[in-house]
């Protein structure tokens, strides 16, 4: 294929992730260049393309879909909207990738992945924690046997809450800590171990610190058992107070592994006055912080939007798609039917029907 140069990238969305995509362009920019983008909000967008020398802004997204250089778009709007999306961007001949979670429903994971078959675009699923750089050094030390078998992946992501009203709408969302930071943990075990088969999901949650905002949960454990008999424990809060903590652990019968983003990465700093910055969802910056330092590239997302630029220049194969979104989803779903019914639940797990997987939490099917 002959070599276009920089894939030009529309961006959907101005808020959070918005700009982290924006930003993450930026840092890596000899693949891919953000050309329009698109967000509702009057000002917004606007904004976001002022801070970032973006060319073209859109208060509708199908708008910015009829500009003809654009080859692919980032969707970084609420869980929702990406089936639609996703949708609409295919038809208009344009590649896909989509924030986590992939979607709502396992129906709207099919469509997505049909839709972007039909029309021969690519489905990039946005699960940065395969790109974070500290983390895929522990994976390349398990697959040259560091750790001799492993039996058990854990990761974690906890903070005090999202930062915008929607998140805590189990009507856009779909669910709680573990629709939101959980699909993380799931994608991440299931990668780490080689994709084996997953065998069985099992979960408790709560509503433990916000239950005056949202019917989500905001607390969560969720445990799977993959065919290789290996273990994945994911753990996930918007009740934890401090900021964000971002940790795996790996144990194997030779060795074991601690990794935390965060902490691993950061000065134990104390400020009297306060400054800038520190970290994600910190609350404040007085007294003690832990600043981190080149934040997105130490997520991986920059390296995570490089690679999905090469996937479509045919440079790259994607390592990360709608069908590994769609098996995401259908541990969601099994989670919460389990934290539902206090059982442990098999896979396959695929009930038709089910318009937000927290529902099978509240009423689980028989
Ligand atoms: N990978 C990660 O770690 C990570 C982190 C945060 C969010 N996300 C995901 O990114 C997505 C967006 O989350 P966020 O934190 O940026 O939320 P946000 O609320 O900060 O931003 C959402 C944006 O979507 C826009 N939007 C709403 N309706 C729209 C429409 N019809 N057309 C176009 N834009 C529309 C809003 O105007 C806003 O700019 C979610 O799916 C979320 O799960 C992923």
């Amino acid at each position: 294929m002959a070599d276009r140069g920089r894939v030009k990238v529309g961006i959907i969305g101005s808020g959070f992730e918005a700009d982290i995509h924006a930003a993450s362009f930026r840092i890596l920019p000899e693949d891919a260049e953000v050309v329009a983008v698109a967000s509702p909000t009057k000002g917004h967008p606007e904004a976001l393309a002022k801070k970032y020398g973006i060319a073209h802004v859109y208060h509708d997204y199908r708008e910015m879909l009829k500009q003809k250089d654009i080859e692919m778009v980032t969707i970084n709007a609420p869980n929702h909207l990406h089936c639609a999306m996703t949708r609409d961007i295919a038809n208009a001949g344009k590649h896909v990738v989509c924030e986590k979670p992939l979607a709502m429903t396992l129906e709207e994971a099919d469509e997505m992945i049909d839709v972007c078959k039909k029309t021969g675009v690519l489905l990039m699923y946005a699960e940065e924690l395969l790109f974070t750089p500290k983390y895929v050094k522990v994976k390349e030390m398990a697959d040259q046997g560091a750790f001799g078998k492993v039996y058990l992946v854990k990761q974690s992501e906890k903070h005090f809450g999202p930062h915008a009203g929607w998140f805590w709408d189990v009507s856009k969302s779909g669910g709680g800590v573990l629709m939101d930071m959980g699909c993380h943990g799931i994608a991440f075990c299931w990668w780490f171990l080689g994709h084996p088969a997953i065998k069985s999901v099992y979960c408790q949650m709560g509503t433990y610190a916000h239950a005056d905002k949202t019917k989500g949960e905001d607390n969560c454990i969720c445990i799977l058992e993959f065919a290789n008999d290996a273990v994945g424990l994911i753990e996930t809060s918007w009740a934890k107070r401090g900021g964000m903590d971002d940790c795996t652990e790996v144990y194997g019968t030779g060795g074991v592994s601690y990794a935390d983003l965060h902490m691993g990465n950061a000065m134990p700093t104390f400020s009297g006055p306060g400054y800038g910055y520190a970290v994600e969802k910190a609350p404040s910056t007085q007294g003690w912080s832990y600043p981190v330092f080149e934040e997105h590239w130490n997520y991986g997302l920059p390296q995570e939007l490089r690679h999905f630029a090469r996937c479509v220049r045919g440079k790259e194969t994607p390592m990360v798609t709608g069908e590994d979104g769609r098996v995401v989803q259908e541990v969601l779903y099994a989670g919460y039917q389990s934290a539902g019914t206090g059982r442990k639940v098999e896979l396959p797990f695929r009930p038709k029907g089910v318009k937000r997987p927290i529902d099978l939490w509240r009423k689980p099917v028989a």
